[in-house]
Formats: C-alpha cells, structure tokens, sequence
C-alpha cells in the first residue's frame, strides 16, 4: 500500500490532467453496483440472465480498458511490468468468470444457487484485486508520468485513445462514467447543450 504518498499529498491533482480519473470512477461505480446484483439477484429469474449479460459487456469494457491502458499508456512508462503483470492476471480472471457465468448458465435449477454463489465470491475477488490495481495506477503510476509529461501530452495520449473506440463502445464507456462523475466534473464532458 502506498498511503504515505496520500498523506504527503504526492499524488493529489494539483492541476494536473487525471488521465485515469473518470474511466476508473465508471469502473469502480459499476464494478460494485454489479457486485450488489450478483448477491441479490436469482440467476433463474429473466432479471438474473439480464445481470449475466450485463455482466460479460461490463468484463468486456474492462479487458477493452486495460488493452488502451498497454496500447497507448505504458509504452510512455519507463517500468510498466507490475501493471502488466496485474492486467494478464486481470485477464486470467476474465476467462475464468466466464467459465463461470457459463456454469449458471448450463446447470440445472437446483444447482444454479452454487454456481451462482461461485460467481459472486469470484467476481467478488476480482474486484478487490481491481481496486488495489486501479490505486496503483493512480497513486503510482500516474505521479511518474506528470514527472516526465507536460498535461499537453498526456492530453494527447487520452485523445488517441478516445479516437481508438468505436462509437457503440464510447456509449458504452459513458454509461459507466457519467453516473460515477461529481455534479462538477460532469460539467467538464463536451457535450452538447441540453
Ligand atoms: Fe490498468
């Protein structure tokens, strides 16, 4: 753990451009929102298959995430093999909770509680592993590159990364994000006037 740095400050704004503020608050928000629906919801209902669903499209933003991260973020990182190293187990994990999501999905009813809880410890895990990652990118990882990179770079790193998306995956993104944001960070996105 890294909180004498947040102590002494070392990673607050300043300022600066928060290259991973927003896409990580939308993850953060719907990565515990989708841990509450997996403890409460009856994987036999209509309404516990949407939360399955639901649940592939939110890993698939995740692994879509981390690939921009690797694409366009580390390679501007003198050392990014931690993160690297937290993405690949990332994805491991990836597999396995579709493996397990298929589990649900294939099991008889009264069996689908088991498979279900399974999913719900797992997924549960992995959460808490994202949230020491996304710490580190952002109390570590980010304080490096403010050392090295003016906020106009950066800037054009966020904006290659922005023009990588597709538009369905951009909205996507942003269902994510908005919903996480302050009332004054939300005023910051370019959107047209409502
Ligand atoms: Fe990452």
């Amino acid at each position: 753990m890294n909180d004498m740095r947040l102590e002494a400050g070392l990673c607050d704004l300043n300022g600066r451009h928060d290259l991973y503020g927003f896409i990580h608050k939308g993850l953060r928000k719907a990565q515990a929102d989708m841990l509450v629906r997996l403890g409460n919801e009856d994987m036999i209902t209509a309404s516990g298959r949407q939360t399955l669903a639901d649940l592939r499209r939110l890993l698939a933003l995740a692994a879509l995430h981390i690939k921009h991260e690797e694409t366009f973020i580390h390679p501007h990182m003198e050392d990014a093999g931690l993160l690297e190293r937290q993405h690949d187990h990332h994805r491991d994990t990836f597999q396995r909770l579709e493996n397990l999501i298929r589990g649900i999905e294939g099991a008889p009813s009264v069996l689908v509680p088991a498979h279900a809880r399974r999913l719900y410890l797992a997924f549960g895990h992995y959460v808490a592993q994202d949230l020491l990652h996304m710490y580190e990118e952002e109390t570590v990882a980010q304080p490096h590159l403010w050392a090295s990179m003016t906020d106009a770079q950066i800037g054009a790193i966020e904006g290659a990364i922005m023009r990588s998306i597709s538009p369905q995956n951009m909205a996507a993104f942003m269902d994510l994000i908005v919903p996480a944001l302050s009332p004054a960070e939300r005023a910051t996105l370019p959107v047209a006037e409502i």
